[in-house]
């Protein structure tokens, strides 16, 4: 199956001799387009080594091949500037192969040219286009920095106290960049909750409590794929410190409303 690949049906005859007509003044014009071959862009995984072994991932040619020999030629980034050599082609039949492992996060897409040169070095055409797309594959975890935040204490359960943000470098807009956050069991789970979809932290009960304990240390997860099982976890440290309102003074104002200091 790997061989068929590429050989025909990557590839699409467009512009075959199209006749445009258009009558000005009587007269008819005709218009000949040149022929074209367009290659659409050839989709390959990253990750995926056994590419290496098929005997093409696509195919160039030029209809002057049926006239007259034609020498073939790749160039661009991944053919004759770097990476050098990760594509090349069958000078003689227009096979174009690869020679390593792609990496969507370090190159998204190749932007090829085959070029198609007659045995007396002329163009015997335009170049022809070939792209290349990587699709993404999860495999990165997400990342997640540290954050601070602070809070006053006795804060209102749904005060929001911070934000914390994950990056995962797979390809944005789908689920392998779509993070779950939550906050890691036994890390004070009980006093504050996060927003599993935009990481925000809130109080979770009105009695905070500074004089008790003034810092806490929240360890958050992010997961991608949506939280789902087979997605990673990335982990991440939350440092929330609760704020003094002087709660000792209210206490006395109101001691003193009620029961006014009376001198002797
Ligand atoms: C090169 O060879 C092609 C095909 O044989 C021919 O059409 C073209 O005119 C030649 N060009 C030159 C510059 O000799
Ligand atoms: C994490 O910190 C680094 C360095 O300070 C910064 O470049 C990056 O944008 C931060 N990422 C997030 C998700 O805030």
């Amino acid at each position: 199956m790997p061989k068929l690949f590429g050989i025909s049906l990557f590839i699409v005859l467009l512009g075959l001799a199209i006749l445009k007509t258009s009558a000005s003044g009587g007269q008819q014009k005709k218009i000949r387009q040149k022929r074209e071959w367009i290659i659409p862009p050839r989709k390959l995984k990253e990750n995926y080594a056994e590419y290496q072994r098929w005997d093409s991932i696509a195919k160039i040619r030029s209809d002057e091949e049926t006239r007259t020999s034609i020498r073939y030629s790749l160039t661009g980034p991944g053919a004759d500037s770097p990476p050098i050599n990760l594509f090349t082609v069958d000078r003689d039949k227009g096979l174009v192969k690869i020679h390593g492992v792609l990496d969507r996060e370090e190159t998204p897409t190749y932007h090829l040219r085959g070029v198609a040169k007659f045995l007396n070095g002329s163009y015997a055409e335009k170049d022809i286009d070939l792209i290349i797309k990587v699709e993404d594959e999860n495999d990165c975890v997400p990342v997640l920095n540290f954050t601070t935040g602070s809070v006053p204490e006795l804060s209102a359960r749904d005060t929001f106290v911070t934000k914390i943000t994950a990056t995962d470098a797979d390809e944005e807009g789908t689920l392998h960049t779509k993070i779950s956050y939550s906050i890691a069991e036994k890390s004070h789970a009980d006093m504050f909750y996060i927003n599993r979809e935009t990481g925000q932290i809130f109080v979770m009960h009105n009695t905070l409590d500074r004089e008790k304990k003034d810092t806490y240390t929240l360890t958050i997860k992010a997961t991608d794929m949506n939280g789902a099982p087979n997605g990673f976890t990335g982990t991440g440290t939350a440092v929330i410190k609760i704020l003094d309102v002087n709660d000792n003074i209210p206490t006395l104002e109101k001691n003193f409303e009620t029961k006014p200091v009376i001198s002797p």
